[in-house]
């Protein structure tokens, strides 16, 4: 597995030059499943990584890791704004998940998306990355296999925190996640991608999702678009969303 890490580094590096580093990486998330791995993608890549994290986010995925931390909470839009104003930035990464505790608000992702869009543009961030799920708002209905599937109000709400960021102004890729694992997290399969094809569903794994991550950043030809990104030979979950 180390190995398989090592060389996707040494390939992303290679492309890193493509791509003046005049400004570090934020990632939101960062501490999570997904965001861990994003970040530990990016510190071996050579870039300098802040991680934007709740003061009492558990660090235990990035120990050892080079990164710089900035303390504050996606819903308070001042710390966001702090956050932006640190360092500067040339990409930001959001890989941050609604949680029960954090997130007792309505609208969590279009509010969040809205402050990250928002200080991105002031500050002159080139690339926004974004995580979402395949299924959210309007797009669920191009989705065959989420024909007959209830969409929560969770759902809607990443459809609007998409819109934001078509409507924002600032270079993006938008990554609608599959399904992903519940009970483990296996490593990469190698075998994730991204599609433009907007009806395709399937599960796909956090690092290969990571993989994804660098593999978008570090190509221009990727950004302004939306992917799905799946793996259609993963099969760890029979449920839907
Ligand atoms: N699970 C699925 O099947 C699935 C499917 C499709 C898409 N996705 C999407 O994939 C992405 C990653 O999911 P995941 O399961 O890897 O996430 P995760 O492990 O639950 O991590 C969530 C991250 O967001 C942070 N966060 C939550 N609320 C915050 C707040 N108010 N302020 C600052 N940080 C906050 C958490 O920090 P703390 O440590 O402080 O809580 C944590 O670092 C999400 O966009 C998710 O919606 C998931």
């Amino acid at each position: 597995m180390r190995q398989f890490f090592t060389f996707i580094a040494a390939f992303f590096l290679m492309q890193a030059n493509a791509f003046a580093k005049d400004g570090g990486v934020l990632v939101f998330g960062g501490t999570g499943r997904l965001g861990a791995p994003i970040a530990k993608l990016l510190v071996q890549a050579g870039e300098d990584v802040t991680v934007f994290a709740r003061k009492d986010s558990p660090k235990d995925r990035l120990s050892g890791l080079k990164i710089d931390y900035v303390v504050g909470d996606l819903t308070d839009d001042k710390s966001v704004a702090a956050a932006f104003d640190s360092k500067k930035f040339r990409v930001v990464i959001d890989a941050s998940a609604q949680r029960r505790d954090s997130s007792k608000i309505d609208k969590f992702y279009e509010t969040i998306t809205r402050s990250i869009v928002v200080h991105s543009k002031r500050t002159g961030v080139k690339l926004f990355i974004h995580h979402g799920s395949i299924g959210a708002g309007e797009s669920i209905k191009q989705v065959p296999a989420l024909k007959d599937f209830k969409q929560s109000a969770g759902m809607v709400d990443k459809g609007m925190a998409e819109k934001v960021i078509l409507e924002g102004g600032v270079p993006y890729v938008i990554i609608r996640n599959g399904l992903l694992p519940v009970k483990s997290d296996p490593p990469a399969t190698g075998r994730g991608y991204l599609t433009s094809d907007l009806s395709t569903f399937g599960e796909i794994t956090r690092d290969d999702l990571a993989i994804l991550t660098l593999d978008s950043m570090y190509n221009p030809a990727r950004w302004n678009k939306v992917y799905h990104a799946i793996d259609p030979d993963l099969k760890l979950r029979s449920e839907r969303p």
